[in-house]
């Protein structure tokens, strides 16, 4: 049990990628918060009942206090946290002459700054050589093909996962970011042209899209004690996909 008794707080945590780390982590022995949008509560809760979770939390990410709410909720609940995993994101695909400004924010205000005020909000609570493991993205890498704003808030969330790792080395607690590829999921099917998914497929070695699930792995290891020496990096997670 690679996890064991770690408080672990994942945003966006109802379904696809985040909901797979939610179980890999409760597998591991850790003590899962499921947190995401009032909207998603239902299902929130079936997850938190499939893989044992025993809190369920809302959460905003565009919004200050509601995140200061949950963490505190999360800390009070458990003493303290451990592992934050900021992965609730969204997208807004357009070409680049055609994205609209309101896109542009809304996408920056989710991917970006969102990750920004959790990574603030959660200073009070987080636990020495505690983990902050930031979901960016194979499109901050290619350029994101229609996706310019989605693009930019991920390379941006790299950056900013730089500047926390080097704030926050001082007390042991490692910031990294897992940039997974391309996921075939709702999430995808949604967001993703079908010229781009077949843009994505040509770069990719292993010609498949990914299943979220083979995302936890690398998201167990920066959890975990293993990654101890292991901090403001990216780790790309995303079947040898060409950055060009
Ligand atoms: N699907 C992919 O191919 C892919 C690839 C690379 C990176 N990612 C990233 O992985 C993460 C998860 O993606 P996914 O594919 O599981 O998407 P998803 O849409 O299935 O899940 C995203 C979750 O985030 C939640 N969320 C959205 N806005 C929120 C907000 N303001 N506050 C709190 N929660 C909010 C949603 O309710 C949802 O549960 C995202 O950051 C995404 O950008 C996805």
């Amino acid at each position: 049990m690679r996890l064991k008794d770690k408080v672990c707080v994942i945003t966006g945590s109802a379904q696809g990628i985040g909901e797979a780390i939610a179980g890999g982590y409760a597998e591991e022995g850790a003590k899962v918060v499921i947190a995401d949008l009032p909207c998603q509560m239902e299902q929130a809760q079936k997850v938190a009942k499939e893989i044992g979770s025993e809190i369920v939390l809302e959460i905003d990410i565009r919004d200050r206090t509601s995140i200061s709410n949950c963490f505190a909720k999360a800390a009070e609940h458990f003493g303290h946290i451990d592992v934050l995993v900021n992965n609730a994101g969204i997208n807004r695909t357009n070409d680049f002459d055609k994205q609209t400004e309101q896109e542009w924010n809304e996408v920056i205000d989710v991917d970006l700054t969102g990750v920004f005020r959790c990574c603030q909000e959660v200073l009070p609570h987080i636990a020495d050589n505690g983990r902050i493991i930031n979901i960016a993205s194979l499109s901050a890498h290619t350029g994101g093909p229609r996706s310019p704003a989605y693009a930019a808030a991920k390379m941006g969330v790299i950056a900013l996962t730089h500047n926390v790792a080097r704030f926050l080395a001082p007390r042991g607690i490692c910031v990294n970011a897992l940039s997974p590829g391309v996921i075939g999921n709702e999430f995808t099917e949604i967001t993703m042209a079908p010229e781009v998914k077949k843009w994505n497929m040509e770069r990719i070695l292993l010609k498949r899209f990914a299943d979220a699930k083979e995302m936890v792995g690398a998201a167990i290891f920066l959890a975990s004690d293993e990654s101890r020496y292991y901090t403001a990096q990216t780790m790309s997670v995303n079947g040898g996909a060409w950055v060009h």
